[in-house]
């Protein structure tokens, strides 16, 4: 069933070209849903860990484009927020399994008081029969425990969502555009194979990113995690001086999350910041960014068309390589890690 591949994992890192062109097949159904939602005047994303990182790029997407005021919430946080609920609210659950029990328990609250849609990978799961409307990701069948083609399809459903509710026409655009530049980065693997070998014999890192990829930092770090062991930490690189740069020092890797765009000349005061306090950076920027190839040792390059606003649909990608390499270097098995289940089915 690996077809060749030594992992499921790095299966699926290479289905997400695919994955992402069969989401994009749901732009027709999308359009119909939305025709219910003229009235809604908040939106509330709830999920848990990956899911929970797509669903704040929704936020910013929906927030940014369209106007409406978007919340993300925990699932196993969620009741805090129930009283807020009304009839103009839509509640989003986002989930590959569609079986969370968090997610699931919320569910049947919001349905109480407002309307509900699931972005769900598996057919016919709970979470697709109790929503009130479903929108489908395409990934096919996800085994790895870690998860990463779902992930990418979670977030084309949801860019597709913001761009329909939007009208933004040029985003729509830009999105056939996704697979190629996918599949650009994985033809690179050889940078990030060498990569892992001088980084795996760090006990932590950090993660920084900005504007849109602040949630690819929280994911880079979360798939570090889980896999390798090794303490990632994902931080918004704005937040860095508020606490957390009293723990950079001398050799801790920090990975940059740099994109060309409006964000691009404040993360780049905020690599130099962790560069001279001795931590070694590694950024991932575009190809033809000369300042960050004077000011970064080490750059992973990626295309130079991939804008700010569609950036987590592709930088994601060379940061769970760089966890599936590191956890390969580190003798660890990144299909099955150790405590964590694929399908979360208690609260
Ligand atoms: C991380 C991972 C988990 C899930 C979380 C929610 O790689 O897979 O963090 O994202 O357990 O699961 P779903 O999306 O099935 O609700």
């Amino acid at each position: 069933e690996k077809e060749g591949y030594d992992h499921f994992m790095i299966k699926e890192i290479n289905e997400q070209a695919t994955a992402v062109r069969n989401t994009l097949t749901q732009r027709e159904n999308i359009e119909n849903i939305i025709k219910d939602f003229d009235d809604i005047t908040r939106i509330c994303f709830v999920a848990c860990g990956t899911s929970y990182h797509a669903s704040l790029t929704g936020k910013y997407l929906i927030e940014s484009l369209a106007g409406i005021p978007t919340d993300v919430i925990l699932a196993s946080e969620f009741k805090f927020s129930q009283k807020t609920l009304n009839e103009n609210t839509l509640v989003i659950f986002i989930s590959q399994s569609g079986e969370t029990a968090d997610s699931l328990k919320a569910l049947d609250v919001a349905n109480e008081t407002s309307k509900t849609l699931g972005i769900v990978n598996v057919a016919g799961s709970s979470i697709t029969r109790r929503a009130q409307y479903v929108i489908q990701t395409q990934a096919g069948p996800e085994i790895g425990v870690a998860a990463t083609k779902t992930y990418v399809s979670q977030l084309t459903a949801i860019y597709l969502f913001a761009a329909l509710m939007a009208k933004d026409e040029n985003l729509l655009n830009e999105l056939n555009n996704v697979p190629d530049f996918i599949d650009e980065v994985l033809k690179d693997v050889e940078s990030i194979k060498s990569m892992s070998k001088r980084y795996n014999y760090a006990k932590d890192f950090f993660y920084l990113g900005r504007g849109y990829s602040y949630p690819t930092a929280l994911e880079g770090a979360l798939k570090l995690k889980e896999i390798s062991y090794i303490h990632g930490e994902g931080y918004a690189a704005g937040e860095l001086k508020h606490g957390p740069l009293a723990l950079i020092d001398e050799g801790i890797p920090v990975v940059v999350v740099i994109p060309p765009g409006d964000s691009h000349k404040k993360t780049m005061s905020n690599l130099e910041e962790v560069k001279s306090r001795g931590a070694r950076v590694l950024a991932f920027g575009a190809a033809d960014d000369e300042e960050l190839a004077l000011k970064a040792p080490e750059v992973f390059k990626i295309n130079p068309e991939v804008s700010e606003i569609i950036a987590p649909l592709v930088y994601i990608v060379p940061l769970q390589l760089l966890s599936y390499y590191i956890t390969i270097e580190k003798g660890f098995d990144p299909d099955k890690p150790r405590n964590l289940a694929k399908c979360v089915t208690v609260e």
